[in-house]
């Protein structure tokens, strides 16, 4: 039986807690002290149909650390769909060639479809508005380590999530994930007519979880253990709710004088970026950029050992990581980024 990583659905609490111990493995590989060999021979495809840097890099990055090698197509221009090729021609073709795929595309549902054609294991990059299953996981595997930093427990925390929740595919994934867990306290922000979809509200709160929505984030927040901000899919908007979102002025920036006012030295600032940096833009702001508090570039770090851990995981090596493992011989600095805080 082939087992796909398409959506939240279908994972189990023990199924992502067992992922995250083998991403927690996978670190000295990640942070590029070690060297394995575990997926030498093995080729992954990499299809993205739509935009994207970290996912589709981090993808690649992954599979090559565990020694695989990586095939990849970007855009629909220069693949064979722009001659009317369907997915299901399209994943059978390629799961002749590849030990394992990932696929984005602007359509929900497509990459499952595509799935439905193979037995290597396919994974959902992000689909349309639909899902991002490995992006909530890595969000879970930060918020986790850096709640084990600051000493705090999942167990009761507070989480605002706020942006486009409507179109923003990530924040579905990672609240269906966070709804497996213990009871916690979600509040919801967004600009009207980009609210969470009714059904994933439905399911959170019928999991026992608090949930609430409020629409503005000039409100009294207390205790926020992480905030979580996305931005606004403009590329996913209908004509009308262009118009409408136009001419209306909204502030749903996450700044320095928001976390002042709302929050404390431990709480956790998420964004699963891109963030839009461009004045005025309704987003994670850049005053932040230097305040420890800033998560953002630890949770990117972050998609590399998840993503080992997930391809591991499906290709059933999870248990061979350490049996080759050798120390790093090139050049490795201390941090990866000149700005990056050793905490
Ligand atoms: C997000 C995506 O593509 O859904 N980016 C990502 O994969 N980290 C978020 C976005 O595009 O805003």
């Amino acid at each position: 039986m082939t087992s796909h990583l398409l959506s939240v659905d279908s994972l189990s609490r023990d199924w992502v807690d067992h992922l995250l111990r083998v991403a927690g493995r996978m670190e000295p590989i990640a942070s590029r002290r070690k060297v394995t060999r575990v997926l030498e021979g093995a080729v992954l495809g990499n299809l993205f149909f739509e935009a994207s840097t970290r996912t589709r890099v981090s993808f690649n990055a992954a599979f090559c650390r565990l020694g695989g090698s990586v095939c990849d197509t970007t855009g629909f221009t220069f693949s064979s769909m722009a001659k009317g090729e369907s997915l299901y021609d399209t994943s059978r073709v390629m799961s002749g060639y590849c030990d394992a795929l990932v696929m984005r595309h602007p359509d929900q549902g497509s990459v499952a479809e595509f799935a439905e054609a193979v037995n290597v294991p396919v994974i959902n990059g992000g689909d349309g508005p639909g899902e991002h299953p490995s992006q909530a996981l890595l969000d879970l595997y930060t918020i986790d380590k850096e709640f084990t930093r600051l000493g705090k427990h999942l167990a009761g925390a507070h989480l605002l999530l706020t942006g486009d929740l409507k179109y923003g595919r990530t924040v579905h994934s990672l609240i269906k994930l966070l709804s497996l867990y213990e009871p916690l306290r979600i509040t919801l922000v967004s600009p009207p007519g980009l609210e969470m979809p009714r059904h994933l509200i439905d399911l959170v709160a019928s999991r026992g979880h608090r949930i609430e929505e409020r629409e503005s984030l000039d409100s009294d927040f207390s205790d926020l253990d992480v905030v979580y901000t996305t931005r606004i899919q403009k590329e996913r908007f209908t004509e009308e709710l262009s118009e409408s979102f136009a001419g209306v002025s909204h502030d749903f920036r996450v700044d320095k004088a928001f976390l002042d006012r709302h929050c404390s030295a431990t709480t956790v600032v998420m964004h699963p970026l891109p963030r839009d940096s461009r004045p005025g833009a309704n987003d994670l702001d850049v005053d932040l950029n230097g305040d420890p508090r800033l998560a953002i570039f630890r949770q990117t770090d972050n998609g590399i050992p998840v993503r080992m851990a997930i391809f591991a995981t499906l290709l059933q090596v999870e248990d061979l990581i350490e049996r080759d493992l050798r120390d790093v011989g090139w050049f490795v600095p201390r941090t990866f980024g000149v700005d990056d805080r050793t905490l």
